[in-house]
């Protein structure tokens, strides 16, 4: 079975058709980020004018790289939220038309629970439950995944998603957009024990805050002119406060949960040192961690076209007056 999958959530344009759920066989990825750069954050006005504008041309060459036609595919899925609204419009509006024209089932997906879903791309083994972290520029969720119908959300952040706090503080130190990437390489030399930033606690046991931890940078770099070695020791310190925070809570949830499978997926899981610091910790629990290649961690159409899969084969389907939903469904 082919399904042609669309995700505009965010900066993205992109396409990508997956056979079974398991075999991308295409997946182009149209970005506009070098259109924000120079504003530090993505510009939702400027992100759906260009998804506009990509969209068909996008969606066109995924299927001729997949060596098929449109009539070929037996399904549309796209990403029904959540997401900015008028970047989601665009791609709504683009399957509702592909679905109704070649009269073939339309599927909505939520964007967070395709991120889970592509670790499942990677040919990882559909065994239920397991926990699910999600950690993305506008996200940061733990899940706990019965399949992937029944997706329990367990806490999420309560002010700044993790990739939003590197994107902040990287634009404090004046490191460049996006910030995670760019902390990723300065921390790469600093020292993470020179600075102790902390995450702040939160009530619930499974929530996260953010928001404390970037104020503590800001308050410690206002009026300073830093060497490039500060620099460093103060990506390596946060980047560290923030993963074991990360790293603390997803492993309680996995004890709370008996769950003995970690899945982690989002942006901010294409981070090096965040892989090795959960494999290394789950290891010592009994636990298995994993993540997709980094390509598949950042906003992809493969996810969507993937997660659709076992959706459609539970019976799932939409309607075209399907609409976005701009918060977690
Ligand atoms: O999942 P994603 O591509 O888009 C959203 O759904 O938001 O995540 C983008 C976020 C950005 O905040 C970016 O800075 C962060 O993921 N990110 C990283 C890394 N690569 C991307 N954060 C830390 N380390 C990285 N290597
Ligand atoms: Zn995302």
């Amino acid at each position: 079975m082919y399904i042609l999958g669309i995700e505009t959530s965010c900066d993205e344009t992109a396409a990508s058709v997956v056979k079974d759920g398991r075999s991308i066989l295409s997946s182009m990825v149209s970005s506009s980020l070098f259109l924000h750069k120079r504003y530090g954050g993505v510009i939702p006005e400027i992100a759906s004018r260009m998804q506009l504008e990509a969209i068909s041309q996008v969606a066109d060459v995924a299927v001729k790289e997949a060596r098929l036609r449109l009539s070929d595919m037996d399904a549309v899925a796209v990403t029904a939220g959540p997401g900015l609204l008028g970047s989601l419009l665009i791609g709504l509006s683009f399957a509702k038309s592909l679905a109704l024209s070649l009269k073939i089932p339309l599927l909505g997906v939520n964007h967070l629970h395709s991120h889970i879903y592509a670790s499942f791309l990677e040919g990882l083994r559909m065994d239920f439950p397991f926990v699910a972290l999600v950690v993305s520029g506008g996200h940061t969720n733990l899940f706990y995944v019965k399949d992937f119908s029944k997706i329990e959300n367990l806490g999420q952040t309560l002010d700044d998603a993790c990739g939003e706090a590197f994107d902040k503080v990287a634009k404090i130190l004046g490191l460049g957009y996006p910030g995670g990437p760019a902390i990723e390489k300065w921390a790469r030399t600093g020292n993470v024990r020179k600075i102790n930033f902390r995450c702040s606690g939160t009530r619930e046991e499974f929530d996260f805050s953010f928001s404390g931890i970037k104020t503590a940078v800001l308050y410690l770099t206002r009026n300073r002119r830093l060497s490039n070695r500060e620099k460093k020791d103060i990506a390596a310190s946060f980047q560290e406060a923030v993963i074991d925070a990360l790293l603390k809570k997803s492993l309680l949830a996995c004890r709370r949960k008996k769950a003995n499978r970690l899945v982690i997926g989002g942006g901010v899981a294409a981070n090096h040192r965040l892989r090795v610091k959960f494999v290394d910790a789950g290891r010592l629990q009994g636990l298995d961690c994993y993540f997709p290649r980094p390509a598949l961690c950042t906003d992809n159409a493969s996810m969507v076209a993937g997660l659709a899969y076992p959706l459609f084969k539970k019976g799932f389907r939409d309607r075209l007056d399907l609409t976005a939903q701009v918060d977690l469904m």
